[in-house]
């Protein structure tokens, strides 16, 4: 990368261009064959995707690219069948059937496992059958509850591979959080493990699982995996261990892939919405497999020899699409890790770039601001030249860790791509071609092929350059979540209703006079807490679940690593009292309800909460409030504006 601040800007404004030596061998090499491609890719959709479409092995040619009878449902490559699980591994075997697919690190230094393209085969084959003898069938619902072990990728691609679909639920959830989504799914199997190592403990998943149960009647087995040796309890008829079903007689190393239409479910996956039910977007075989590869390949400018390292948890979108999907459908080499990146000290990702000599490595901003801040001995104290592009994603990412992050991890020589998108995308959506692309810090720079964003006002009119609004996508492309299990009406008006059918981000964002789109956040009541989504409706109403609690508004502020915390106020029913013991059990309680990943970072108990006339909680006003800002806008149309003094009064004693 070179560095040249453009005509008469300050040095925040300065441009990255990538280096020759990484364009000339990137896929994609300019900007004007990045432009030349994004034209056409517009112009004429069916014929970009078509062509692009043969990133996978068909079994049966789709008969149509595209296909939209009742907006905003859509179909993508209709009438072709594939299987995901055969373009992740088969495909690969004739040539790279001992190339590393998975490289996994356990959280303890010494506990390294490595599967070959051959040897995953094997293992997801032999799970297929594991699958099958419990009777799982197409279109049968399978829960993942699993920590970062191969086991999570080898059980959704023996999923795959039979037509079931997945429901991977992140292993930092709760027992109550996981029983809302298994019932949701309505999953009869689930796969689990004892419990997994973060920062030296175990982390106990099957006593979760169990507790989950109680409550999901219909889950009539549960595959345990030995992890972490914990002492577990086994129900008997119902809980069977991993690595006992998988040498049985009658699992064999092979099974053939079924057949799959492009359009049947691939898996789902629950993300946070504005209503304290968690909304399970359905992803398909044939569009998302495209994308999640095109986009990887394209996006992280992928080469046979690379080693890929993503550090998200597979229970999330970005796990899904770019540590399972995406690379191994490129026959990538990925590296896993199970663990957190402070343990045993913050230079464990260094050590495991070092250690497996990674290439590209993708992360979250949180995670950078986290180590920036441990200093820069950490990175300094490893060997890193093997990295050559680096990535972020999950929120925006401030000027000031980027630069941190080219500087002291990328060396000033790897490009940074910024990803944006989300677990309703199915893949990225909004992102710099590393090779082709001039980077800006903080902006995720440009829309990838067959994408086309716009700014929009309230009024659905495109906003001008340099003024901020709602980001919305056009029109559809293959990754995109076909609707919300069981609950299509819940799509159609979440996504689509506000801007006549174009698909609602949720995110603000704005463009700037090169074309540039600069991601603000979300503007509507999902919080971003250091990348993980969480609904404020959820807290709420693990909140209100409490004794003796009667109302409560959660609201994000600012945090200097976690990008957003979350900030709830709790009005109590009469009588009750508010002190810092009952702070501690609500946040227990909210830890419980969801998991830790959302507890609140401050508690305030308040009187009363500022309400429209009409009744409506008046968050603007509370995240004013919350952020310490003196101005809390307009009252005007506020029922009692005398609660905001008291509120004033009430958040500058939280903040101390
Ligand atoms: C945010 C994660 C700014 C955004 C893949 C989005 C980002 C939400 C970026 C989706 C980025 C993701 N810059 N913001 N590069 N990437 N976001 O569903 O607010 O967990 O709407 O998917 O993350 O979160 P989700």
């Amino acid at each position: 990368m070179t560095d040249s601040a453009s005509s008469g800007r300050k040095s925040a404004k300065k441009v990255y261009y990538p280096s020759n030596h990484f364009s000339q061998r990137a896929c994609i090499k300019s900007f004007s064959e990045y432009q030349k491609l994004y034209s056409s890719s517009i112009r004429n959709p069916e014929k970009f995707w078509k062509a692009q479409a043969s990133i996978l092995n068909w079994f049966k040619p789709f008969t149509a690219v595209f296909q939209q009878k009742k907006k905003p449902f859509c179909k993508w490559f209709a009438g072709g069948k594939l299987n995901a699980s055969y373009n992740c591994i088969d495909r690969h075997i004739a040539l790279r059937g001992d190339k590393k697919a998975i490289i996994w690190q356990g959280e303890p230094e010494e506990d390294v496992k490595v599967l070959t393209y051959t040897e995953l085969l094997q293992e997801v084959c032999k799970f297929a059958h594991v699958l099958r003898k419990f009777g799982v069938r197409k279109g049968d619902r399978v829960c993942i509850y699993l920590p970062m072990i191969p086991e999570i990728a080898i059980s959704m691609l023996a999923c795959a591979r039979i037509g079931a679909i997945h429901a991977v639920v992140f292993g930092g959830f709760s027992a109550q959080a996981l029983a809302k989504r298994i019932n949701d799914s309505g999953a009869k199997l689930l796969v689990t493990a004892d419990g997994s190592f973060r920062r030296g403990k175990i982390v106990e998943l099957k006593e979760a699982a169990d507790e989950a149960l109680l409550q999901c009647k219909h889950v009539k087995r549960v595959v345990v995996v030995k992890r972490a040796g914990n002492k577990i309890r086994m129900k008997r008829g119902r809980d069977v261990w991993w690595h006992q079903e998988m040498e049985k007689k009658g699992v064999g190393n092979f099974i053939e892939p079924i057949l799959m239409d492009a359009e049947d479910t691939l898996f789902l996956l629950y993300t946070s919405g504005t209503t304290g039910m968690p909304k399970g977007m359905e992803h398909t075989t044939g569009g998302y497999l495209v994308y999640a590869a095109l986009t990887m390949k394209y996006i992280f400018d992928l080469r046979e020899e690379d080693v890929y390292f993503c550090t998200a948890d597979i229970g999330w979108i970005t796990g899904h699409s770019y540590i399972v999907y995406g690379p191994l459908c490129n026959g990538a080499t990925v590296v896993m890790y199970e663990g957190a990146p402070d343990a045993p000290d913050p230079g464990r990702f260094w050590k495991i770039v070092e250690k497996f000599k990674v290439s590209i490595f993708y992360t979250a901003p949180t995670v950078i601001r986290a180590l920036a801040k441990e200093g820069e001995q950490w990175p300094r104290g490893h060997e890193l030249s093997s990295l050559r592009l680096l990535g972020t994603v999950g929120e925006p990412i401030n000027p000031e860790s980027w630069r941190w992050y080219f500087n002291n991890i990328g060396k000033g020589k790897c490009p940074i791509v910024d990803t944006w998108w989300q677990t309703e995308t199915g893949g990225i959506l909004i992102s710099p071609l590393p090779g082709a692309v001039p980077l800006k810090p903080g902006s995720a720079t440009v829309p990838f092929f067959g994408i086309e964003p716009e700014i929009l006002r309230e009024d659905g009119k495109k906003a001008k350059a340099g003024e901020g609004g709602y980001l919305a996508i056009k029109k559809p492309w293959p990754g995109i979540a076909r609707t919300i299990w069981k609950n299509p009406k819940r799509y159609v008006e979440t996504y689509f209703s506000k801007f006549n059918g174009k698909y609602l981000t949720g995110d603000g964002a704005m463009v700037d006079e090169d074309g540039y789109y600069w991601i603000t956040g979300r503007i509507d009541d999902v919080i971003k807490v250091s990348g993980h989504r969480i609904g404020t409706a959820e807290v709420e109403s693990a909140l209100v679940s409490y004794p003796g609690v009667a109302e409560a508004a959660v609201v994000p502020v600012p945090h200097p690593i976690k990008g957003e915390a979350i900030y709830a106020f709790v009005v109590l029913k009469k009588g009750k009292i508010g002190d810092d013991e009952l702070k501690l059990k609500l946040i227990e309680h909210v830890k419980k309800e969801i998991g830790a990943i959302a507890k609140p970072e401050a508690i305030q108990f308040a009187e009363g909460l500022p309400k429209t006339r009409s009744g409506k909680i008046m968050r603007r006003v509370l995240k004013a409030i919350a952020s310490g800002s003196a101005e809390v806008g307009d009252v005007s149309t506020m029922a009692d504006a005398g609660v905001v003094e008291e509120l004033k009064n009430g958040a500058s004693f939280v903040q101390g």
